[in-house]
């Protein structure tokens, strides 16, 4: 019997309307375009304003998914929503998904891998449609970035946004879907990229709120020594093991939280960089958001059985990278 392999047949994406640009962050913080240009790459990233949570624009990138692939929510089996920022500690934002869009039948749970919950995700759902558990998975990627973003700090602030990202995973028995998948995680990087407060350990209090601790809190150079080198390790990994060269893999899907970071992977796998999905000028880091983002923009140039990279990093501290065949 052929191996079932988890495919991608169908991705969608949705930012907010909002535009904050560089500009508007130099009003806000000490900072200037020129700077954050040169540091990250970033030129304007998406905020959703009103009072919505993460799953609303999950909602609207489902919805334009199942249009997409001319299925109904009644017909998903499971959905795995990767978040940093769900709508709140619990329900699981993937309950209130699949309430708000009717999907009746799923079953569903929160991933929590920060920037790495996306092909943490992917490589999770991929389990279920390979043990031939389930025929349809909703991988969603999103986060409200904005929400736990502290606009006096001028070294997070500029680079975080908002966005949401899904794939829809069904059976593919003539090899296209996830081949291959390396993940990692490293607890004791967890003090340099956290949120403190509002866990079990530190819940809200008056105190707590008064020390800014329900934002993020990053050391920026510290993150950026690990996701520039285990980021970049872990796709060459991947290809190494499954006999890809350059010249093989046809585009690198890179989580978009450094230009800089981004570019030390293309530079170690060695791709040209025509063949990299780079959007973080338009959105910033939306944390699991961007690397369905990219596939999502990028859908239409991407052909049946090019060759995908994928890979991240991110806070626990997590990394990986997933190998996957284009399936249409
Ligand atoms: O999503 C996965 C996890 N996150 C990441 O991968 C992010 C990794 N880290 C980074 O991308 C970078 O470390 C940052 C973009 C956060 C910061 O860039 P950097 O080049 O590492 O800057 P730095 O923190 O070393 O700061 C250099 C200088 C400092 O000034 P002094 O002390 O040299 O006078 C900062 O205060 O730049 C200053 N600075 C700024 N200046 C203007 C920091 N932020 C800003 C700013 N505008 N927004």
């Amino acid at each position: 019997m052929q191996k079932i392999h988890a495919a991608i047949t169908a991705v969608n994406g949705y930012v907010p309307e909002y535009i904050l640009t560089n500009k508007e962050l130099e009003g806000m913080v000490d900072t200037n375009d020129e700077w954050i240009t040169s540091r990250t790459g970033i030129k304007e990233r998406r905020i959703l304003k009103g009072h919505f949570g993460t799953s609303e624009m999950a909602v609207h990138a489902v919805n334009g998914l199942l249009k997409k692939r001319g299925i109904s929510a009644d017909e998903i089996d499971l959905i795995i929503f990767c978040t940093t920022t769900p709508d709140m500690a619990f329900p699981a934002s993937a309950n209130i998904l699949a309430d708000k869009i009717g999907a009746i039948n799923a079953w569903g749970y929160d991933l929590n891998a920060a920037c790495s919950g996306f092909v943490f995700g992917l490589t999770t759902g991929s389990q279920f449609i390979e043990s031939g558990k389930h025929q349809k998975v909703l991988v969603v990627g999103g986060d409200k970035m904005s929400s736990i973003i502290n606009y006096k700090d001028r070294s997070s602030c500029i680079i975080f946004g908002d966005g949401c990202g899904a794939v829809l995973l069904e059976p593919n028995t003539e090899g296209y879907g996830v081949i291959d998948s390396i993940l990692r995680s490293d607890g004791s990087g967890g003090q340099y990229l956290k949120q403190n407060a509002g866990g079990s350990l530190n819940p809200a209090s008056h105190e707590t709120i008064d020390n800014d601790d329900h934002y993020l809190y990053q050391e920026g150079q510290a993150v950026f020594k690990f996701a520039v080198t285990n980021m970049a390790d872990v796709a060459a990994e991947v290809m190494e093991r499954n006999n890809l060269s350059s010249e093989d893999v046809d585009w690198l899907v890179p989580h978009q939280a450094n230009k800089r970071i981004i570019d030390a992977t293309t530079n170690r796998t060695g791709l040209s960089s025509d063949k990299v999905m780079v959007n973080i000028e338009k959105y910033g880091n939306t944390t699991n958001g961007t690397i369905p983002l990219c596939l999502w923009e990028w859908e239409g140039k991407v052909k049946k059985g090019d060759n995908l990279i994928l890979a991240a990093f991110g806070g626990g501290f997590t990394w990986g990278s997933v190998y996957l065949k284009w399936a249409y």
